[in-house]
């Protein structure tokens, strides 16, 4: 496979101009995403002076982006995509198994795959991220669901503030929600916040004789639901509110942030409503500006600690080089922008460390090999990286699946370690492998797959670590899959496989048999593999994008936590981190709401230390 490399190249280098700090601002917010979004417009909407500072620009009008259903092409657009090339393990042999391994063939094309050109430059496994008005719930799936309660209650206690228990949380997502596809009144969900959350249509699930409904209730029968409720099962609430739901296994009907007609709803929506609104908050926004370092002065007035005074920026398109779009040698202007009360950094779980350690704060030993000043010596910054381990059941169909919808279902897999599911499914004609560029390979009308998510990593040791002091540079970022008990949720990976293609063999003639492409390739319905081949393929083939936990949050003697429960960076002042990074665990099976929930009460966090602060 080849795909185009970079944008026609334009050979220039624009020399860098230095400027004096010429605007002061309250808060200065870096990165547009679920994170920094919301919170900038709930800091301006509350009459603070707010700068948000957002590294793209703004595709809320390009319907790649604005329709939901293009989300394949927004996330292998150049327009906005910033290309990691990440490592799964320290393994370089266990690397080159990868089979989505992407070279670089020096011809300006990439090769994707296991047998390289001679010459090929290896660049990794390709992580997209969108670097843009939104970030990436502006490309993602938009898929929704919430974290297991555990998730927020282990915050609770690390740190003793119990504004983090899971019965409080769900204020979060009633304030920020414009429930779509339940009628108004319903306790659980909120109708009147500005992120659209809507379902699919759960109708075709009454079709008894669709082979996917056999496959349906055959599902049902494997995890204790009844299979006559199917229909109603399919259409649950995802988002409802159960007791000890995290011990629910359940279908469910996806839910996505659009709104009704399929209208992608992201922070972008949010920011442009905000700006546009004739009460004039005071919302700046600086589009194509990279923030590269934390000013700090040295306040003695706060117990001696650094203070944050605002940030340093370059302004210009294209100045990462993740994006394709960069022309190397291309610097721009730097400025520096003050912020008189607070810089929040909120750019993603790979760029919010990355920020944190050029500024100078981070494991020392790292941040001294590049020459940057220490501010604070903070181990965990970087560290901690984990991610849902991602795996599918792949096969070809003998004839196409006519009229399947989407089966949507969370389950425990019969010998996990605790009671809790840990399982998010969704089943259908498609095929999702991860991410290279060019994602997805269409097999045809025959494919049909069940996509996982598994939840609950056990393992949290990956990092982003430094390449360079430069700003431009992207740094190491390596997830080490699998660290640490790795063979339990390789394990749970397995039997959730083994369940669904069980279930697939119900799907009648003239589907089968399958032809499964992976784990067990082959006709032979698994009889083939063995447990450990099948592990062996989840480990080496394993995706993910839901990368957390790289600024976590932690209790006071966590040598590992680099923020406090109010997402302050521990030993500095005027300092907060809050996006995908914050989180100390990955929660539950999909970041993206939990992270606009966070940013919500990060925002009431921060107002109200600043009313305090007068
Ligand atoms: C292809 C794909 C599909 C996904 N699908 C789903 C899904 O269906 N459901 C789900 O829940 N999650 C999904 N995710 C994950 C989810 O979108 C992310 O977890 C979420 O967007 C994280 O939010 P964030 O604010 O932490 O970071 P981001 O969304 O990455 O936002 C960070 C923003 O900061 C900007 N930025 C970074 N550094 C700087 C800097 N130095 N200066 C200025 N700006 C900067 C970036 O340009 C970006 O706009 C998906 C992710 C990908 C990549
Ligand atoms: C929190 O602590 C209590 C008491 O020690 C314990 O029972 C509970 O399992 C802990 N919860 C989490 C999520 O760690
Ligand atoms: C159920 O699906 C079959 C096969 O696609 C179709 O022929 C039939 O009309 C459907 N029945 C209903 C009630 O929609
Ligand atoms: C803060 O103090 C340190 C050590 O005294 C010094 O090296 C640094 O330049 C000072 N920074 C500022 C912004 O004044
Ligand atoms: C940098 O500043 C110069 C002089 O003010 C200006 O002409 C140029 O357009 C700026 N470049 C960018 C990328 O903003
Ligand atoms: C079983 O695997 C072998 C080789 O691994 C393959 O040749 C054969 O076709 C498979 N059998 C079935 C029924 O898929």
């Amino acid at each position: 496979m080849r795909y185009r490399l970079l944008s026609t190249l334009v050979a220039a280098a624009t020399v860098a101009a230095v400027e004096t700090a010429t605007e002061t601002y309250e808060y200065v917010v870096v990165g547009s995403g679920p994170g920094g979004g919301p919170l900038a417009c709930d800091l301006a909407r509350a009459g603070y002076k707010t700068l948000l500072i957002e590294a793209g620009g703004d595709e809320g009008d390009n319907p790649t982006y604005s329709e939901l259903g293009n989300f394949l092409e927004a996330a292998n657009d150049e327009a906005t995509r910033w290309d990691f090339w990440v490592k799964h393990s320290d393994d370089p042999k266990r690397e080159l198994e990868f089979k989505h391994m992407t070279w670089d063939t020096g011809d300006g094309t990439f090769y994707v795959g296991l047998n390289p050109p001679a010459g090929a430059k290896q660049l990794g496994i390709q992580y997209p991220r969108a670097a843009v008005l939104g970030g990436c719930a502006m490309h993602n799936g938009g898929v929704c669901s919430l974290p297991q309660d555990e998730d927020w209650n282990l915050i609770v206690n690390a740190t003793g503030d119990t504004s983090w228990e899971a019965s409080k949380m769900r204020q979060y997502l009633k304030k920020i929600e414009k429930n779509d596809y339940l009628p108004s009144g319903n306790a659980a969900h909120g109708y009147t916040g500005w992120l659209s959350t809507s379902t699919g249509d759960a109708s075709w699930a009454k079709n008894d004789s669709l082979p996917a409904t056999k496959i349906l209730k055959k599902m049902a029968e494997l995890t204790g639901q009844n299979p006559a409720d199917v229909a109603s099962l399919a259409n649950s609430d995802i988002l409802g509110a159960y007791d000890n739901k995290d011990d629910i296994t359940s279908f469910y009907n996806m839910v996505q942030h659009a709104d009704k007609n399929g209208k992608r709803s992201s922070p972008n929506n949010y920011v442009r409503a905000t700006l546009a609104d004739p009460k004039k908050y005071p919302l700046t926004l600086k589009l194509h500006t990279l923030a590269t370092k934390v000013l700090f002065a040295n306040a003695t007035a706060a117990g001696g600690l650094p203070r944050a005074i605002g940030v340093e920026v370059m302004e210009g398109a294209s100045l990462y080089r993740a994006d394709p779009k960069h022309v190397p040698g291309t610097k721009g202007n730097t400025t520096q922008i003050l912020a008189s009360r607070e810089v929040i950094v909120s750019g993603g779980a790979f760029n919010s460390p990355q920020l944190l350690k050029l500024s100078g704060i981070g494991p020392a030993a790292e941040l001294q090999k590049f020459g940057i000043p220490v501010i604070k010596d903070l181990l965990g910054v970087g560290e901690k990286l984990a991610d849902n381990y991602e795996g599918s059941l792949l096969g070809l169909a003998t004839e196409p699946i006519q009229g399947a919808g989407l089966i949507t279902m969370m389950f425990r897999t019969p010998s996990a370690p605790t009671k809790k599911r840990n399982i998010f499914t969704w089943c259908g004609v498609l095929s999702f492998e991860g991410f290279w560029p060019g994602f997805p390979t269409d097999y045809g009308p025959h494919e049909y797959e069940c996509a996982m998510v598994h939840i609950g990593p056990k393992s949290q040791a990956g990092s982003v670590r430094l390449l360079s002091a430069d700003p431009q540079d992207v740094p190491d970022i390596n997830f080490r899959f699998y660290e640490h008990n790795g063979d339990v949720d390789l394990h749970e990976l397995v039997e959730g496989g083994k369940l669904l293609r069980e279930a697939w063999q119900a799907a009648g003639a003239p589907t089968l048999p399958f032809n499964e492409l992976h784990p067990c390739p082959g006709t032979a319905a698994g009889a083939n593999c063995s447990d450990a081949a099948q592990a062996e393929s989840y480990k080496t083939q394993a995706y993910s994008h839901h990368a957390t936990s790289t600024c976590a949050i932690g209790g006071d003697k966590d040598p590992m936590a680099v923020l406090d429960s109010k997402f302050r960076v521990r030993g500095v002042v005027g300092l907060r981190v809050v996006d995908a990074s914050s989180f100390p665990v990955v929660p539950g099976a999909f970041p993206s709401l939990p992270t606009m929930m966070i940013s919500t009460k990060a925002a009431e966090d921060i107002i109200a230390d600043a009313q305090k602060a007068g």
